[in-house]
């Protein structure tokens, strides 16, 4: 994106890119034969597991007249609606049972669907994959197809541990995205005695290159003020503790730490709910600590730490956004928001024409900025 690029048009527009994965809610919130209901990009959502354990995502909202099939029996295999009691079957959606007709009505009812939605499990989450809005009508649509596997958190030995910490936050997603990678407030949201304090501000200087949809922070050694660095250097040589960190549309943040054969990855999700709300849900995996007692309780304390501070920032920016100010993205501790909004319409404007996807960086970039 050129530089002189329009600061208005950078401000966040709280549209959601749909045809992507989300995570949905953890797994362990859901056992056999229960429903859950929930809301992803507008959309509402029941997402129930069979008697088999296998995890499924319907609309919720019958086809018939909306009643939310949340308030239907689950008989674990089929939904029933609570209204007239049409069956749906739990995984493809399709009609199974109209108890109003009578044998001489020909109602195909196979041809209704409650619209489904493909529905993953990774790393202790179902994912459920939101389609482009399909044509009206969808009474009768087929469930979609996902292009792709749901996203995973790269894992670099056969044992590791999991574990994951969620927010929500009172904020658009562009909000809750441009937070997460935003370097400059750190020494002002994250001070602690034990962490930092806003004297340790100082220069940094990073590489970025462009990837496939997203942009990395090239491997470097971390910033000496980064939390997992403090606990790696427990177990390796500053110099050979190296980080990658990458942001990928439509809102996945992945940090891979490697020291020697230990590892820490961490894939973090800020996902739209509704255009003025988000949740942030941050997985981790690792394989340290296994020495250390309460080393993952350790690492989990500083994470719920950092998601708080963020979150209350966030709650309390939400009140002077509501008078929709001019913002300001500034060089360069701005510029991975910049480069995501780019990113944002490149993907928008790929939809809409069809067209090839236009990366706002031309290549490899160092920025600097102090925190
Ligand atoms: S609203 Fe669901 S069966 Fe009528
Ligand atoms: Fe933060």
């Amino acid at each position: 994106m050129p530089d002189d690029f329009p600061l208005q048009s950078q401000t966040p527009d709280a549209l959601m890119l749909f045809g992507f994965w989300y995570r949905a809610l953890p797994t362990r919130q859901l056992g056999r034969g229960q429903l859950a209901k929930t809301m992803l990009l507008e959309q509402p959502l029941v997402i129930g597991r069979d008697r088999q354990g296998q995890a499924f995502a319907l609309r919720n909202a019958c086809p018939h007249r909306g009643m939310p099939l949340s308030c239907g029996h689950f008989d674990g295999q089929q939904i029933e609606c609570s209204y007239h009691g049409w069956k749906f079957d739990a995984h493809s959606g399709q009609c199974k049972l109209i108890p109003s007709l009578v044998p001489d009505q020909t109602l195909k009812i196979d041809r209704i669907y409650a619209g489904s939605y493909p529905c993953e499990e990774r790393d202790d989450f179902l994912w459920v994959f939101i389609p482009d809005p399909g044509p009206a009508g969808a009474g009768f649509s087929k469930p979609a197809l996902a292009p792709t596997p749901a996203p995973e958190i790269p894992k670099f030995s056969e044992h590791y541990k999991l574990a994951y910490l969620t927010a929500d936050l009172p904020c658009t997603v562009d909000h809750g995205i441009i937070g997460l990678m935003d370097p400059a407030h750190g020494p002002f949201v994250h001070q602690a005695w034990w962490w930092r304090t806003q004297s340790s501000i100082h220069e940094k200087r990073k590489n970025f290159e462009p990837i496939p949809y997203g942009f990395r922070m090239s491997a470097h050694t971390p910033s000496s003020n980064s939390a997992p660095y403090k606990l790696l250097r427990l177990y390796a040589d500053a110099d050979s503790i190296t980080t990658t960190i990458d942001f990928v549309l439509p809102n996945l943040r992945s940090e891979i730490i490697r020291a020697g054969k230990y590892w820490f990855s961490s894939l973090t999700t800020v996902t739209p709910i509704t255009r003025n709300q988000c949740r942030i849900d941050v997985v981790a995996a690792w394989n340290l600590f296994r020495w250390i007692p309460f080393g993952p309780q350790l690492l989990k304390f500083v994470f719920a730490k950092f998601v708080e501070q963020d979150r209350r920032t966030m709650e309390l920016q939400s009140e002077g956004l509501k008078y929709s100010p001019h913002l300001m993205l500034i060089d360069d501790a701005d510029r991975p928001a910049k480069w995501y909004f780019g990113l944002k319409n490149a993907m928008l404007e790929m939809k809409k024409t069809g067209g090839e996807f236009r990366h706002p960086m031309a290549g490899p970039v160092t920025l600097k900025w102090r925190s």
